[in-house]
């Protein structure tokens, strides 16, 4: 193999791209939005702030935060044709399928034209309408109610998604909802992880945003990358105490089972989003939560730890925290969705501003240059299996 023909397996390691949104693990540790330390942002910011960082490259002033919000707020509501085709989906569909096809429909109805203009407004609209649409797809399913996506104009975004998740006229508490709004902050971007990497090579050929977000939410759903924090809820909720965590957790190991919410491709000493979201978790277990689910969290994290030196990443104590926050296990990943649609729309801007296709090359492993071999030739192979399986 010669040096411009390096292969890297799952390109790790591998350098694909310019970027000035994010550094992961730089030297190991940290992670930052443009340059501002997750601790801070998770400490002293909003979401809003952090999407208006992610998407516009500053933090707002106080003028452009309240002007922001306005937009969002403008944005949640949803179309009626829109509302048909989600009465349509199965209440037994996944609701990050919902959101695939929610972005999809909103894209027949809302066409980017003109991509330099029409990218902001796209990304916005679907920050402020993927919780409508998921809640309203929701209600209806489950309970036959066609439910306003409007709330308050002041309502942030983890406030209108905790209102249209309860639908119970009261104002979320304030612990709720900070809970909700880090996660949102924490999930919000993290480099060329495979949805963002996904959006980008979408966005390379120069199609439209939704497409773009489309590949995205299907990237993300994976158990490997977002849909992490729902498997690592469902393992957990197998545990009722702390010894069965001990043992179940060896028992997996033992098998060489993965453990959901552990591990990582850059950060080898810990995930810094981690030590955030697992001091909210614990909060809320002390706070009217559950103790015990804290408790078998921790075990799992100790047992990991002592058995394989692996350490939680962001999903893990996201799956308790929202757990204890009533959300349920299926709408994990679809949060996700609604906060890294802001990194989403930051690469999905970046890459068109200095576009090249992304075309990589495959090492060929198949057969050599073979003559053809005519139909009545040729004999039934194993695969003729496969299609009379179907
Ligand atoms: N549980 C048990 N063993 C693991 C785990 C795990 N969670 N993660 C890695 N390993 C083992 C892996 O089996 C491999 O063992 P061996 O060398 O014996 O084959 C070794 O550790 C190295 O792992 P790898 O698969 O080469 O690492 P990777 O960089 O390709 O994968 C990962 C990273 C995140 C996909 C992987 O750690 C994993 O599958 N974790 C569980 C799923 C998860 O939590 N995903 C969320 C990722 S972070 C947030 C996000 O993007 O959503």
């Amino acid at each position: 193999m010669t040096e411009q023909q390096q292969y890297s397996k799952g390109l790790a390691g591998i350098q694909v791209a310019e970027s000035d949104i994010c550094t992961v693990g730089v030297k190991g540790v940290g992670l930052n939005y443009r340059g501002y330390d997750i601790k801070d942002l998770a400490a002293y910011s909003t979401f809003e702030e952090v999407a208006f960082l992610l998407i516009y490259g500053s933090l707002p002033s106080q003028n452009e935060l309240s002007n922001y919000k306005r937009l969002l707020s403008s944005f949640r509501d949803i179309p009626g044709g829109l509302k048909d085709i989600l009465e349509r989906i199965p209440s037994s569909a996944h609701p990050m399928d919902v959101l695939r096809t929610g972005c999809s429909v909103l894209g027949t109805m809302e066409p980017e034209v003109n991509p330099q203009q029409d990218q902001y407004r796209i990304a916005n609209r679907l920050i402020a309408s993927f919780g409508s649409m998921l809640l309203y797809w929701y209600h209806w399913t489950q309970s036959g109610k066609r439910i306003s996506t409007v709330t308050s104009p002041d309502d942030s975004t983890a406030t209108h998604f905790l209102k249209l998740l309860r639908l119970d006229g009261k104002e979320p508490s304030g612990l709720h909802v900070k809970a909700v709004d880090v996660s949102l902050i924490l999930y919000a971007e993290h480099d060329l992880a495979a949805s963002s990497f996904g959006a980008r090579v979408t966005a390379s050929t120069l199609t439209d945003f939704y497409s773009c977000i489309c590949t995205a939410i299907g990237t993300l759903r994976g158990p490997l990358h977002g849909g992490a924090n729902e498997a690592a809820m469902i393992l957990l909720s197998k545990f009722p105490n702390t010894a069965s965590a001990e043992s179940g957790i060896l028992e997996m190991l033992k098998k060489k089972e993965l453990i959901m919410g552990f591990g990582h491709r850059v950060y080898r000493n810990g995930d810094p989003r981690n030590p955030i979201i697992k001091e909210w978790s614990k909060k809320l277990s002390q706070e009217g939560g559950n103790p015990t689910l804290f408790a078998v969290s921790q075990v799992v994290e100790d047992i990991v730890f002592r058995e394989k030196k692996m350490h939680p990443n962001l999903d893990f104590y996201s799956a308790s925290t929202y757990n204890q926050i009533g959300i349920p296990t299926n709408f994990f990943t679809p949060i996700f969705v609604i906060s890294r649609t802001t990194g989403w729309a930051a690469h999905i801007i970046e890459q068109r501003s200095n576009n090249k296709l992304i075309r990589p090359s495959a090492i060929y492993t198949g057969p050599e240059p073979r003559p053809y071999v005519p139909i009545i030739e040729r004999s039934n192979s194993d695969r003729s299996k496969l299609v009379s399986s179907l």
